[in-house]
């Protein structure tokens, strides 16, 4: 990695697509796009995924993934995909709400403003994004489709409020 490279981890939460004994066919097929389009598309300047993981719908798997790549890998960026729709489940804005020292409504807005070009359905999502620590968190929905495009909306942000958060 060129000392320059912005490190993003991508933080699947889902109850359906992480793998376990009774789920062993479960495919997180928009984290895998996510790592696609940073990776092979360089759809953020000068990013690369060094953190990927999945894990249930769970408050606390949630904050001790969010807490470990932020305090000990050192993410420059955090996206985490799905948990965030009103189903009794999801929690991922809760949990990123009890972390981030600053918040960053913004970002969620711009991301609500675009999506409802795709569909109502946007404003379901109760995304949120801030700062813990050095790391930009970010909250995206759940869907491949969706993931993308919110991605896309917030892509040419991201190195400058990474070099603002330093
Ligand atoms: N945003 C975009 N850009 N495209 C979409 O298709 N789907 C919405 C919304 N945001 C969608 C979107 C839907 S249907 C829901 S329920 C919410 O995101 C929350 O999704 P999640 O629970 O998977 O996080």
């Amino acid at each position: 990695l060129k000392k320059t490279t912005i490190k993003v981890g991508i933080l699947t939460i889902s109850d359906t697509r992480t793998p376990s004994q009774s789920n062993i066919d479960s495919f997180d097929s928009s984290g895998q796009n996510l790592i696609k389009l940073i990776n092979d598309s360089n759809v953020i300047e000068s990013a690369k995924v060094v953190q990927y993981d999945c894990v249930t719908d769970d408050f606390d798997l949630i904050q001790a993934k969010m807490t470990e790549w932020c305090s000990e890998r050192k993410v420059d960026v955090l996206l985490s995909t799905g948990g965030t729709g009103l189903s009794p489940r999801d929690v991922t804005p809760e949990a990123t709400l009890g972390l981030v020292q600053k918040l960053i409504p913004g970002i969620s807005q711009a991301i609500i403003n675009e999506s409802l070009k795709f569909t109502p359905m946007a404003m379901l999502s109760r995304a949120v994004s801030g700062i813990y620590e050095k790391t930009l968190i970010i909250n995206l929905p759940g869907s491949s489709k969706a993931s993308e495009e919110c991605l896309y909306v917030v892509a040419s942000v991201i190195p400058h409020a990474v070099s603002l958060i330093k």
